[in-house]
């Protein structure tokens, strides 16, 4: 089998982040979720993998790099515009073949991996098979209702969802998949929808089951998704410690402190990540927290959130919380006169200040 990686969008929803980096390399608990993605495909035994890239293409290049870091094969699909999942598959032809491949959303994190589901697929005669998990709001999504075990109908982002389960962006298809991208139109919003392609299969009779997954899902494309996914793998990992951490620091439950990383004089409370090359002076860092690596805190304090490579936070009174802060940002007290918030901050950045201690 194949894996086909879809790594393109402009990620409008975490502007300012994704102005200067694509949505599928902001990392979760220390690593980019496109990297957990490509992870999950080589922990079901697949090495063949195509990544299907748009505008962001040379940074998604750079960051991947020939996948020979986890023992992969990485082969590049442009995709010129944005026109649907399954015009991404139809630009992927050349690189899939005839092959059962797996797609995968490059912006998802799911509990568990795909493991299991590949090897179900892969010894079945099945033509596709889809991933689907109950949601809160299924309108927000593709959903699916189901019929004897199978699939019955597919109907992307219903105003009436007729069922809560809805489609994770994990696929599954044998080459009939080709048929269904060549005979359906565009939907409402201009794109081919791989759900309209799956319904096609589905009314020519050929065999589409669905695999309910019960852990957890995240689609990150909203900031509140990151800290909730950075949430749920933080909780998950494996803690170790190797950088240094000094005698007047405290950590308690699950801290990784990573490599060339220092705590000085600080308290660490798991779940938490520091990064490498990170410095910790002086500060409280508390739980739901993924510092980067080469970040700096000094004399503060933060709690639930993710701070991006290279950024400093120095001498601040009031906690941080609930918050994404990208790189190279710098959150500092001015001793100028006269008192005031100086502020350089990106379009569309988000700031809650609190005035007089509330
Ligand atoms: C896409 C699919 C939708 C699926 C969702 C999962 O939606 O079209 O069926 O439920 O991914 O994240 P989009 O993110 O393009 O709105």
């Amino acid at each position: 089998m194949k894996g086909l990686v879809l790594s393109g969008g402009k990620g409008t929803r975490l502007y300012p982040i994704t102005y200067t980096s694509a949505k599928q390399l902001v990392p979760v608990a220390n690593k980019p979720v496109l990297f957990r993605v490509i992870e999950a495909i080589h922990d079901a035994g697949i090495d063949d993998i195509g990544i299907v890239v748009g505008d962001t293409a040379p940074e998604i290049k750079e960051a991947v790099g020939d996948g020979s870091r986890w023992d992969v094969h990485i082969t590049y699909i442009q995709q010129d515009a944005p026109l649907g999942l399954a015009h991404a598959v139809k630009v992927s032809r050349d690189f899939l073949g005839d092959d059962r491949f797996v797609m995968f959303l490059g912006d998802n994190v799911i509990q568990g991996g795909i493991a299991n589901l590949i090897r179900q697929f892969e010894h079945s005669e099945w033509n596709s098979q889809i991933v689907l998990t109950r949601v809160e709001h299924p309108e927000q999504y593709g959903v699916a209702e189901l019929r004897d075990g199978r699939i019955e109908r597919l109907v992307e982002k219903p105003r009436q969802p007729r069922s809560n389960l809805a489609l994770v962006g994990i696929y599954m298809f044998d080459h009939h998949i080709w048929e269904a991208v060549d005979n359906i139109a565009p939907s409402w919003r201009g794109e081919l929808e791989i759900t309209d392609a799956i319904q096609y299969l589905v009314d020519h009779q050929y065999q589409v089951y669905p695999y309910v997954h019960e852990g957890w899902w995240i689609d990150t494309g909203a900031p509140g998704d990151m800290l909730d996914a950075n949430r749920l793998v933080l909780d998950e990992l494996e803690p170790y410690v190797e950088g240094y951490v000094d005698r007047d620091s405290q950590l308690s439950g699950k801290v990784t402190i990573e490599a060339g990383a220092e705590i000085i004089n600080s308290v660490i409370r798991g779940p938490a990540i520091i990064g490498r090359d990170a410095r910790i002076v002086n500060s409280y860092v508390g739980p739901f927290t993924a510092i980067y690596h080469h970040t700096i805190v000094d004399c503060s304090e933060i709690e639930h959130s993710i701070v991006l490579e290279h950024t400093k936070i120095l001498h601040i009174d009031q906690r941080i919380e609930d918050s994404l802060i990208g790189r190279n940002v710098e959150i500092t007290r001015s001793p100028l006169k006269p008192r005031a918030y100086k502020m350089m901050l990106g379009d569309n950045s988000k700031v809650g200040l609190i005035t007089n201690g509330r």
